[in-house]
Protein backbone atom coordinates (compact mmCIF):
# COMPACT_ATOMS: atom_id res chain seq x y z
CA UNK A 1 0.00 0.00 0.00
CA UNK A 2 0.70 3.54 -0.42
CA UNK A 3 -0.08 7.25 0.49
CA UNK A 4 0.12 9.92 -1.70
CA UNK A 5 2.05 13.23 0.01
CA UNK A 6 0.43 16.30 -2.12
CA UNK A 7 2.54 19.15 -2.39
CA UNK A 8 2.20 21.74 -4.93
CA UNK A 9 5.89 21.39 -6.67
CA UNK A 10 6.66 17.85 -5.77
CA UNK A 11 4.03 14.86 -4.43
CA UNK A 12 5.68 11.64 -3.82
CA UNK A 13 4.92 8.37 -2.82
CA UNK A 14 5.62 6.66 1.11
CA UNK A 15 5.01 3.20 0.61
CA UNK A 16 4.45 0.81 3.03
CA UNK A 17 5.42 -3.31 2.52
CA UNK A 18 5.77 -2.73 -1.36
CA UNK A 19 9.69 -2.62 -1.97
CA UNK A 20 9.96 -5.66 -4.15
CA UNK A 21 12.45 -3.95 -6.64
CA UNK A 22 13.86 -0.56 -7.17
CA UNK A 23 15.39 0.43 -10.37
CA UNK A 24 17.29 3.53 -10.93
CA UNK A 25 19.13 4.77 -14.63
CA UNK A 26 22.17 6.41 -13.50
CA UNK A 27 24.34 6.02 -10.25
CA UNK A 28 23.32 5.89 -6.89
CA UNK A 29 25.17 6.11 -3.63
CA UNK A 30 23.61 4.25 -0.61
CA UNK A 31 24.21 6.47 3.36
CA UNK A 32 23.76 4.05 5.88
CA UNK A 33 25.90 3.27 8.79
CA UNK A 34 27.69 -0.35 9.89
CA UNK A 35 24.76 -1.68 12.23
CA UNK A 36 21.87 -1.36 9.31
CA UNK A 37 24.48 -2.81 6.98
CA UNK A 38 24.92 -5.42 8.67
CA UNK A 39 21.59 -6.27 9.36
CA UNK A 40 19.74 -5.27 6.69
CA UNK A 41 21.97 -4.48 3.47
CA UNK A 42 21.80 -7.49 1.61
CA UNK A 43 17.97 -7.92 1.73
CA UNK A 44 18.23 -3.85 0.39
CA UNK A 45 20.27 -4.78 -2.14
CA UNK A 46 18.93 -8.08 -3.90
CA UNK A 47 16.25 -5.55 -4.60
CA UNK A 48 18.33 -2.57 -6.07
CA UNK A 49 18.90 -2.23 -9.86
CA UNK A 50 21.21 0.42 -11.16
CA UNK A 51 24.44 1.17 -13.21
CA UNK A 52 26.38 1.84 -10.13
CA UNK A 53 26.36 1.41 -6.60
CA UNK A 54 28.34 3.23 -3.76
CA UNK A 55 27.85 2.39 -0.19
CA UNK A 56 28.56 5.34 2.14
CA UNK A 57 28.66 4.42 5.52
CA UNK A 58 28.65 7.01 8.52
CA UNK A 59 29.18 6.16 12.41
CA UNK A 60 26.32 5.25 14.49
CA UNK A 61 24.69 7.99 16.92
CA UNK A 62 23.45 11.27 16.97
CA UNK A 63 26.65 12.64 18.38
CA UNK A 64 27.90 12.02 14.86
CA UNK A 65 24.76 13.98 12.99
CA UNK A 66 27.11 17.22 12.79
CA UNK A 67 29.27 19.24 9.54
CA UNK A 68 32.14 16.88 9.57
CA UNK A 69 30.21 13.63 8.66
CA UNK A 70 28.23 16.17 6.34
CA UNK A 71 31.70 16.89 4.28
CA UNK A 72 32.63 13.33 4.58
CA UNK A 73 29.74 12.40 2.63
CA UNK A 74 29.65 15.01 0.07
CA UNK A 75 33.49 14.13 -0.24
CA UNK A 76 32.72 10.29 -0.93
CA UNK A 77 29.80 11.41 -3.25
CA UNK A 78 32.53 13.40 -5.29
CA UNK A 79 34.65 10.76 -5.34
CA UNK A 80 32.00 8.04 -6.97
CA UNK A 81 31.88 10.92 -9.47
CA UNK A 82 27.88 10.78 -8.64
CA UNK A 83 26.64 13.29 -11.30
CA UNK A 84 23.04 15.97 -11.45
CA UNK A 85 21.22 12.22 -12.69
CA UNK A 86 22.23 10.21 -9.68
CA UNK A 87 20.20 9.38 -6.47
CA UNK A 88 21.19 9.27 -2.93
CA UNK A 89 19.05 6.77 -0.71
CA UNK A 90 19.65 6.63 2.74
CA UNK A 91 18.96 3.82 4.54
CA UNK A 92 18.82 4.04 8.65
CA UNK A 93 17.47 5.53 11.11
CA UNK A 94 16.25 9.38 11.48
CA UNK A 95 19.46 10.25 11.82
CA UNK A 96 20.92 8.48 8.17
CA UNK A 97 18.14 10.19 6.49
CA UNK A 98 18.31 13.31 7.97
CA UNK A 99 21.82 13.62 6.57
CA UNK A 100 20.82 11.69 3.40
CA UNK A 101 18.32 14.19 2.78
CA UNK A 102 20.80 17.48 3.75
CA UNK A 103 23.39 15.84 1.47
CA UNK A 104 21.26 14.76 -1.37
CA UNK A 105 19.90 18.58 -1.28
CA UNK A 106 23.07 20.59 -1.35
CA UNK A 107 25.21 18.11 -4.03
CA UNK A 108 25.52 19.91 -6.83
CA UNK A 109 22.76 22.05 -5.92
CA UNK A 110 20.43 18.83 -5.41
CA UNK A 111 20.41 15.80 -6.92
CA UNK A 112 17.62 12.65 -6.33
CA UNK A 113 16.83 11.44 -2.83
CA UNK A 114 14.95 8.64 -1.74
CA UNK A 115 14.42 7.31 1.59
CA UNK A 116 13.73 3.59 3.37
CA UNK A 117 14.04 4.39 6.94
CA UNK A 118 14.54 1.30 8.91
CA UNK A 119 13.39 2.58 12.62
CA UNK A 120 9.81 2.75 13.69
CA UNK A 121 10.42 6.67 14.39
CA UNK A 122 12.04 7.32 11.00
CA UNK A 123 8.81 5.33 9.05
CA UNK A 124 6.65 7.48 10.80
CA UNK A 125 8.13 10.67 11.55
CA UNK A 126 11.58 11.63 10.28
CA UNK A 127 11.67 10.35 6.75
CA UNK A 128 8.28 11.71 5.91
CA UNK A 129 8.15 15.29 4.94
CA UNK A 130 11.71 16.65 3.95
CA UNK A 131 13.33 18.37 6.76
CA UNK A 132 16.41 17.53 6.47
CA UNK A 133 19.42 18.47 8.65
CA UNK A 134 22.36 18.14 11.03
CA UNK A 135 23.09 19.32 14.44
CA UNK A 136 25.49 21.99 15.64
CA UNK A 137 27.52 23.75 18.44
CA UNK A 138 24.12 26.04 18.85
CA UNK A 139 20.99 23.10 18.83
CA UNK A 140 20.15 20.34 17.16
CA UNK A 141 18.67 20.10 14.09
CA UNK A 142 19.92 23.99 13.02
CA UNK A 143 21.38 23.76 9.78
CA UNK A 144 19.30 22.03 6.85
CA UNK A 145 17.08 22.07 4.09
CA UNK A 146 13.31 21.52 3.39
CA UNK A 147 14.50 18.71 0.89
CA UNK A 148 11.33 16.26 -0.48
CA UNK A 149 12.47 12.86 -1.52
CA UNK A 150 11.20 11.23 -4.47
CA UNK A 151 9.84 8.30 -2.63
CA UNK A 152 9.99 6.96 0.77
CA UNK A 153 10.11 3.03 1.15
CA UNK A 154 9.20 1.40 4.83
CA UNK A 155 9.77 -2.14 5.24
CA UNK A 156 8.50 -3.16 8.36
CA UNK A 157 10.78 -6.31 8.27
CA UNK A 158 13.48 -4.13 8.93
CA UNK A 159 12.05 -3.34 12.35
CA UNK A 160 12.50 -6.83 13.34
CA UNK A 161 16.33 -6.16 14.85
CA UNK A 162 15.13 -3.20 16.70
CA UNK A 163 15.18 -3.06 20.35
CA UNK A 164 11.91 -2.49 22.00
CA UNK A 165 12.73 1.12 23.73
CA UNK A 166 13.47 2.40 20.18
CA UNK A 167 10.01 1.31 18.84
CA UNK A 168 8.61 2.62 22.30
CA UNK A 169 10.50 5.66 21.23
CA UNK A 170 9.05 6.03 18.06
CA UNK A 171 5.61 5.26 19.10
CA UNK A 172 5.71 8.56 21.15
CA UNK A 173 5.80 10.66 17.42
CA UNK A 174 2.97 8.49 16.60
CA UNK A 175 0.62 9.27 20.20
CA UNK A 176 1.81 12.92 19.35
CA UNK A 177 0.07 12.82 16.05
CA UNK A 178 -2.71 11.49 17.39
CA UNK A 179 -3.46 13.56 20.27
CA UNK A 180 -3.44 16.26 18.14
CA UNK A 181 -4.89 15.32 15.17
CA UNK A 182 -7.18 12.33 15.28
CA UNK A 183 -8.85 10.41 17.81
CA UNK A 184 -9.52 7.65 15.57
CA UNK A 185 -5.73 7.16 15.59
CA UNK A 186 -5.47 7.66 19.14
CA UNK A 187 -8.31 4.37 19.86
CA UNK A 188 -6.18 2.42 17.19
CA UNK A 189 -3.22 2.88 19.34
CA UNK A 190 -4.86 2.06 22.57
CA UNK A 191 -6.51 -0.96 21.23
CA UNK A 192 -2.53 -2.62 19.78
CA UNK A 193 -0.99 -5.66 21.26
CA UNK A 194 1.73 -3.65 23.25
CA UNK A 195 3.89 -7.16 24.30
CA UNK A 196 3.89 -7.62 20.02
CA UNK A 197 4.77 -4.00 18.73
CA UNK A 198 7.24 -3.97 21.36
CA UNK A 199 9.11 -7.21 20.53
CA UNK A 200 7.68 -6.20 16.59
CA UNK A 201 5.89 -9.31 16.16
CA UNK A 202 2.78 -7.77 14.96
CA UNK A 203 1.16 -9.04 11.58
CA UNK A 204 2.35 -7.49 8.03
CA UNK A 205 -1.56 -6.24 8.30
CA UNK A 206 -1.03 -4.39 11.46
CA UNK A 207 1.94 -2.76 10.73
CA UNK A 208 0.48 -1.61 7.35
CA UNK A 209 -2.24 -0.40 9.35
CA UNK A 210 0.43 1.39 11.67
CA UNK A 211 2.62 3.02 9.75
CA UNK A 212 0.21 3.85 7.03
CA UNK A 213 -2.33 5.84 9.56
CA UNK A 214 0.82 7.84 11.16
CA UNK A 215 1.97 8.68 7.66
CA UNK A 216 -1.41 10.08 7.02
CA UNK A 217 -1.30 12.21 9.74
CA UNK A 218 1.99 13.57 9.41
CA UNK A 219 1.35 14.08 5.42
CA UNK A 220 -2.13 16.02 6.13
CA UNK A 221 0.10 18.31 8.06
CA UNK A 222 2.58 19.06 5.72
CA UNK A 223 0.71 19.19 2.52
CA UNK A 224 -0.50 22.22 4.28
CA UNK A 225 1.82 23.79 5.70
CA UNK A 226 5.49 22.18 4.13
CA UNK A 227 7.78 25.03 5.77
CA UNK A 228 6.20 25.14 8.99
CA UNK A 229 4.50 28.85 8.84
CA UNK A 230 1.69 27.77 11.41
CA UNK A 231 -0.41 23.99 11.32
CA UNK A 232 3.18 22.17 10.89
CA UNK A 233 4.12 23.48 14.68
CA UNK A 234 1.22 21.18 16.24
CA UNK A 235 4.04 18.63 15.28
CA UNK A 236 6.48 20.38 17.97
CA UNK A 237 3.82 18.81 20.90
CA UNK A 238 5.48 17.89 24.08
CA UNK A 239 8.65 18.93 22.26
CA UNK A 240 9.83 22.66 23.47
CA UNK A 241 9.71 20.58 27.14
CA UNK A 242 11.56 17.87 25.70
CA UNK A 243 14.02 19.88 24.06
CA UNK A 244 15.04 21.19 27.53
CA UNK A 245 15.23 17.78 29.17
CA UNK A 246 17.39 16.31 26.68
CA UNK A 247 20.12 19.01 27.06
CA UNK A 248 19.72 18.76 30.91
CA UNK A 249 20.70 15.22 30.24
CA UNK A 250 22.98 16.14 27.92
CA UNK A 251 21.45 13.11 25.43
CA UNK A 252 22.75 10.34 27.61
CA UNK A 253 19.57 9.57 29.98
CA UNK A 254 16.43 9.62 27.80
CA UNK A 255 16.14 8.89 23.90
CA UNK A 256 14.25 11.55 22.27
CA UNK A 257 11.09 9.71 22.01
CA UNK A 258 11.36 8.92 25.76
CA UNK A 259 11.83 12.90 26.54
CA UNK A 260 9.13 13.77 24.29
CA UNK A 261 6.93 11.35 26.26
CA UNK A 262 7.90 13.76 29.41
CA UNK A 263 7.13 16.52 27.20
CA UNK A 264 3.92 15.71 26.38
CA UNK A 265 2.47 15.21 29.67
CA UNK A 266 4.49 18.53 30.91
CA UNK A 267 2.39 19.99 28.33
CA UNK A 268 -0.81 18.30 29.54
CA UNK A 269 -0.36 19.45 32.41
CA UNK A 270 -0.22 22.71 31.42
CA UNK A 271 -3.47 22.25 29.47
CA UNK A 272 -4.97 20.47 32.12
CA UNK A 273 -4.55 23.84 34.51
CA UNK A 274 -5.82 26.06 32.29
CA UNK A 275 -9.08 23.98 31.86
CA UNK A 276 -8.16 22.71 28.08
CA UNK A 277 -8.24 19.17 28.95
CA UNK A 278 -10.23 17.30 31.69
CA UNK A 279 -8.76 15.00 34.19
CA UNK A 280 -9.80 11.79 32.06
CA UNK A 281 -8.20 13.21 29.19
CA UNK A 282 -4.90 13.89 30.91
CA UNK A 283 -4.86 10.20 32.43
CA UNK A 284 -6.02 8.87 29.01
CA UNK A 285 -3.09 9.94 27.13
CA UNK A 286 -0.71 9.12 30.56
CA UNK A 287 -1.96 5.92 30.54
CA UNK A 288 -1.07 5.54 26.73
CA UNK A 289 2.26 6.38 27.03
CA UNK A 290 2.97 4.10 30.20
CA UNK A 291 1.10 1.23 28.10
CA UNK A 292 4.33 1.40 25.63
CA UNK A 293 6.92 1.70 28.88
CA UNK A 294 7.82 5.22 28.54
CA UNK A 295 8.69 7.60 31.16
CA UNK A 296 6.09 10.25 31.86
CA UNK A 297 8.28 11.87 35.07
CA UNK A 298 11.12 13.77 34.97
CA UNK A 299 12.35 15.69 38.41
CA UNK A 300 13.20 19.30 37.50
CA UNK A 301 16.21 21.00 39.77
CA UNK A 302 15.70 24.30 39.32
CA UNK A 303 12.56 25.46 37.96
CA UNK A 304 13.84 29.11 37.04
CA UNK A 305 16.59 27.43 34.79
CA UNK A 306 14.33 25.47 33.09
CA UNK A 307 11.94 28.34 32.72
CA UNK A 308 14.65 30.34 30.75
CA UNK A 309 15.49 27.90 29.04
CA UNK A 310 12.28 27.85 27.12
CA UNK A 311 13.23 31.59 25.81
CA UNK A 312 16.17 30.25 24.14
CA UNK A 313 14.64 27.72 22.20
CA UNK A 314 14.00 28.10 18.77
CA UNK A 315 10.45 27.69 18.67
CA UNK A 316 9.88 31.08 20.28
CA UNK A 317 8.84 33.70 17.53
CA UNK A 318 8.93 37.29 18.16
CA UNK A 319 9.87 36.59 21.77
CA UNK A 320 6.17 35.58 22.29
CA UNK A 321 6.56 31.78 23.54
CA UNK A 322 4.52 29.08 21.32
CA UNK A 323 3.05 26.44 23.06
CA UNK A 324 0.99 23.46 21.37
CA UNK A 325 -1.19 22.23 24.13
CA UNK A 326 -4.62 19.99 23.17
CA UNK A 327 -7.49 21.60 23.76
CA UNK A 328 -9.08 18.61 23.87
CA UNK A 329 -8.19 15.10 22.24
CA UNK A 330 -7.24 15.21 18.55
CA UNK A 331 -7.77 19.00 18.72
CA UNK A 332 -3.93 20.53 19.23
CA UNK A 333 -3.76 24.21 19.38
CA UNK A 334 -0.90 26.47 19.20
CA UNK A 335 -0.89 29.27 21.92
CA UNK A 336 1.04 31.95 22.84
CA UNK A 337 -0.40 33.99 25.46
CA UNK A 338 0.48 31.93 28.40
CA UNK A 339 1.45 33.71 31.23
CA UNK A 340 4.77 32.81 33.12
CA UNK A 341 2.85 32.27 36.22
CA UNK A 342 0.87 28.94 34.99
CA UNK A 343 4.48 27.84 33.19
CA UNK A 344 6.31 28.03 36.27
CA UNK A 345 3.57 26.51 38.38
CA UNK A 346 2.96 23.60 35.97
CA UNK A 347 7.14 23.16 36.41
CA UNK A 348 6.75 23.50 40.19
CA UNK A 349 4.59 20.11 40.09
CA UNK A 350 7.63 18.05 38.61
CA UNK A 351 9.81 19.23 41.47
CA UNK A 352 9.92 16.32 43.60
N1 LIG B 1 13.37 15.30 9.69
C1 LIG B 1 12.38 15.20 10.54
O1 LIG B 1 11.25 15.65 10.30
C2 LIG B 1 12.64 14.49 11.83
C3 LIG B 1 11.56 14.13 12.66
C4 LIG B 1 11.83 13.41 13.81
C5 LIG B 1 13.14 13.08 14.13
N2 LIG B 1 14.17 13.45 13.31
C6 LIG B 1 15.54 13.08 13.62
O2 LIG B 1 15.65 11.67 13.64
C7 LIG B 1 16.72 11.29 14.51
C8 LIG B 1 16.25 10.17 15.38
O3 LIG B 1 15.94 9.07 14.57
P1 LIG B 1 16.01 7.58 15.10
O4 LIG B 1 15.23 7.48 16.35
O5 LIG B 1 15.68 6.70 13.97
O6 LIG B 1 17.53 7.43 15.57
P2 LIG B 1 18.83 6.75 14.90
O7 LIG B 1 18.90 7.03 13.47
O8 LIG B 1 19.98 7.16 15.75
O9 LIG B 1 18.54 5.19 15.12
C9 LIG B 1 18.49 4.67 16.42
C10 LIG B 1 19.44 3.46 16.57
O10 LIG B 1 18.88 2.33 15.91
C11 LIG B 1 19.82 1.78 14.98
N3 LIG B 1 19.03 1.14 13.95
C12 LIG B 1 18.48 1.71 12.85
N4 LIG B 1 17.72 0.81 12.20
C13 LIG B 1 17.81 -0.35 12.90
C14 LIG B 1 17.25 -1.62 12.73
N5 LIG B 1 16.39 -1.89 11.74
N6 LIG B 1 17.56 -2.59 13.62
C15 LIG B 1 18.37 -2.33 14.68
N7 LIG B 1 18.93 -1.12 14.89
C16 LIG B 1 18.64 -0.14 14.01
C17 LIG B 1 20.64 2.95 14.58
O11 LIG B 1 21.86 2.53 14.00
C18 LIG B 1 20.79 3.68 15.91
O12 LIG B 1 21.77 3.07 16.69
C19 LIG B 1 17.11 12.54 15.28
O13 LIG B 1 18.32 13.02 14.78
C20 LIG B 1 15.98 13.52 14.98
O14 LIG B 1 16.41 14.86 14.99
C21 LIG B 1 13.93 14.14 12.18
ZN1 LIG C 1 10.40 14.46 17.77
Amino acid sequence: MNILLNLKHHSYKVHINELLRLEFKGKVALLTNAKVAGLHLQSLLSRLVCDELFVITIKDGEEFKNLKTLEDVLDQMFVSKLDRKSTLIAFGGGVVTDIGGFAASIYQRGIDFIAIPTTFLAMVDAAVGGKTGVNNAFGKNLIGSFYQPRGVYCESEFLKSLPSRELAAGMTEFIKMAACLDEKALELIESLDEQGFLSARLSKELWNELISKSVQLKASVVSIDERESQMRMLLNYGHSFAHIIENQTKYKLFLHGEAVAIGIVMANTLALRLGMITDNEFLRIKALLEKFKLPTHYKIANVDEFYQAFALDKKSVNSKMNFVLLDGIGKGVIRNDISKEAVISVLEEFKA
